[in-house]
This record gives C-alpha cells, sequence and structure tokens, in this order.
C-alpha cells in the first residue's frame, strides 16, 4: 500500500509517498525560506500563494520521477493543523478534493502526531510506549506516547517555544532568520564560560519550561559587550549551553517519573547536535535508549505526514473525515 503526504502547514511544501513494505519512496521539499527572510519572519499570505504555486507541481514531479501512477496510492494523508491557517487551507483542500477525484480515502494528519511519528522513519524505531520531546518553532512539548493516536502531554512552555527560542536570540546576534541552525553552527566557535544564562525552570520539579527570559537575557549581554565575532560566539555557545541543559534535564526527569525507557527527540530543534549529544550521555546514564529522525526528518516534511497516514490506515483510525483545518489542535484532543 502506498499512501501520499501532503505538509503544508508552515513554510515548507513536503510531499512524500509511504510504501507499507519498501519504506519512503518518495520525499520533497520546497522550503520557502529564501522568501520570507527579507521579511524576518513568515509572512502566512505569502506563504499560502506558495503553496498553491508548488503543492500540485510537486506531487506530479513525484510522480514522475518515480514512475509511479495515481492508481497506486491508497490514499492520500494531509497536514490539517495545527499551524497557519491559510497554508493548511491550501494543502488540506487540495488533499481532500484529489483523493474524492481518484476515490481513495484522505486522513487529516495533527501536524505534532506527524514530528512525533517521523521517528519511525529510522532504522533503529522505538516501540510503544516512549516518551518524546517534541521541540519545534512552535512547541516544545514532554508527550507519553502509549500508542498511534493516545497521547498524554507531560509537561510543555509556558511561554516561548525552544525553536523561537533559538530565532530570536540568532536575530538579536544578527545571524537572520530563521538563525537556529545558524547560531548552532556559530557556538561551536564560542569559548565556554565567557557568558552564562540563566536556566528557566531547571529546579521545578515539573515538566514545564520557559525560554522566554533567554532572548532577554541575550540582549542585555549584546548591549554590555563589545560585539564582535568571538563575544558573538560565545553569547551563542552559552545560550546553546542553558537551553539544551534545560531540555535534557526535563526530559531525563521525564523518564524517571513515568519509568519509561525510551525517548525519541522530535521537531526542527531536534536537529541540534549538541542536544542529542548531551541526551545520549545524559539518558545512558539512567539506562535509557535515545531515538532520533535523520536530521532532514527532524524540520517539517512530507514523509512524517505520509508515515503517520499509513499507520492510521491500517488501524483505520479517523480517516475519511470531514475536512475539518484547525490552526489550533492540542496534542491531548487528537483521536
Ligand atoms: O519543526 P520545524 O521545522 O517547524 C515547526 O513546526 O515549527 O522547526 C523549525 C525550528 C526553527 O525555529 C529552527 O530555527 C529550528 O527548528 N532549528 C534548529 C536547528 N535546525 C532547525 N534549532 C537549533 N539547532 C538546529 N540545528
Ligand atoms: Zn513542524
Amino acid at each position: 500500500m502506498k499512501v501520499l503526504g501532503i505538509e503544508t502547514s508552515c513554510d515548507e511544501t513536503g510531499i512524500a509517498i509511504y510504501d507499507d513494505k519498501i519504506g519512503l519512496i518518495a520525499n520533497k521539499i520546497y522550503s520557502q525560506k529564501k522568501i520570507h527572510k527579507k521579511y524576518g519572519g513568515i509572512v502566512p499570505e505569502l506563504a499560502s500563494r506558495e503553496h498553491i504555486k508548488k503543492t500540485i507541481q510537486i506531487v506530479k514531479s513525484i510522480f514522475l520521477k518515480n514512475k509511479i501512477s495515481q492508481k497506486e496510492i491508497n490514499a492520500i494523508a494531509y497536514t490539517s493543523g495545527p499551524g497557519l491557517i491559510g497554508p493548511l487551507i491550501v494543502g488540506s483542500s487540495i488533499a481532500y478534493s484529489l483523493s474524492y477525484a481518484w476515490k481513495i480515502p484522505s486522513i487529516a494528519i495533527n501536524h505534532l502526531e506527524g514530528h512525533i511519528m517521523a521517528s519511525m522513519l529510522c532504522k533503529k524505531k522505538p516501540n510503544f510506549p516512549f516518551i518524546a520531546l517534541l521541540v519545534s518553532g512552535g512547541h516544545t512539548q514532554i508527550i507519553y506516547v502509549k500508542n498511534i493516536g493516545k497521547y498524554k502531554l507531560l509537561g510543555e512552555t509556558v511561554d516561548d517555544a525552544a525553536g523561537e527560542a533559538f530565532d530570536k536570540t540568532a536575530k538579536l546576534l544578527g545571524l537572520g532568520y530563521p538563525g537556529g541552525k545558524k547560531l548552532s553552527i556559530i557556538a561551536k566557535q564560542g569559548i565556554h564560560g565567557k557568558f552564562i544564562f540563566p536556566q528557566p525552570m531547571i529546579k521545578h520539579n515539573n515538566l514545564n519550561f520557559s525560554f522566554s527570559g533567554l532572548k532577554t537575557s541575550a540582549k542585555i549581554k549584546i548591549q554590555n559587550h563589545n560585539i564582535n565575532q568571538q563575544t558573538i560566539a560565545n553569547i551563542a555557545y552559552a545560550f546553546e549551553e542553558a537551553i539544551t541543559d534545560v531540555l535534557v534535564k526535563k526530559s531525563k526527569k521525564a523518564l524517571i517519573q513515568t519509568q519509561c525507557k525510551q525517548l525519541a527527540i522530535v521537531g526542527g530543534v531536534g536537529a541540534n547536535s549538541k542536544l542529542r549529544a548531551k541526551m545520549k550521555k545524559e539518558i545512558q546514564k539512567i539506562k535509557g535508549k535515545i531515538f532520533y529522525p535523520n536530521k532532514k526528518f527532524c524540520t517539517d516534511n512530507g514523509a512524517m505526514i505520509a508515515i503517520t497516514g499509513m499507520m492510521r490506515l491500517k488501524k483505520k483510525l479517523n480517516i475519511n473525515t470531514k475536512l475539518n483545518i484547525r490552526a489550533k489542535w492540542p496534542i491531548s484532543d487528537i483521536k
């Protein structure tokens, strides 16, 4: 069986085909980053227009390139939330219309569930139940993943998401938008101990986070120091140290509290090398196992939507639902 996955919740048009016997057979991502860069953030209207231009074009091109006919597709999975409403409307309407025309089921996928199930795209995948640390531009959550469609939110950020904190700090350091990845590259040149950032809520017993203070702390450091390449690297280093320490500490706490032995790191910030390395070291200390998708499956992509669609199709979980596009769709409301 083959599922076509369509992801358009933000500024990436991600289209993929997942086959239950072979695995991922096609995966194309068109990023609009260049378009939004000059505005210092995503312009939703421009994002919607780009999705309109690209979605069908990419679907056609991957059929052609992989010599797949539309008749071989058994279902279409699409992101119906959460995300930017315009981009979601574009992808969802296209997916819904194609499923009607091709007389195959449509499967509405929650973007956060897609990020979690991206961990199933690796060779070494977690078994249910496991803990997911979901760290993206819009979310920072610790989730108990009992099975597909069965999630319990254990903790989340009370203000900025981890990716948002990376991007805002990167912007203050003059690294452009979105600067999370750039910041982590520059941090490699930073000298340990030159700056110290607060580690918000690290001592709180719950599994919540707070990252909005980090950008203020970065702002003060920038105002009070001579800014050159080395200071920028030193600030980036200290910022990354602080944020990754908090993420590691809380994830470890979640494993201990739930007595779960497996942790998957998913979402865009999951591509961060320092986070991966620190997490591995700490989780091994409690004899836990860590899983992370290939970096290209951490940031938004169609493969995570296609594989989630396949898992839902096999279990006949909420397929062929009415078109219901949701800018907000909390993980605990997934069925
Ligand atoms: O999951 P994603 O593609 O989109 C959302 O669903 O939000 O995550 C994008 C976020 C951005 O904030 C980006 O700066 C961040 O992930 N990001 C990183 C890295 N790569 C992407 N942050 C830190 N280190 C990275 N290597
Ligand atoms: Zn995402």
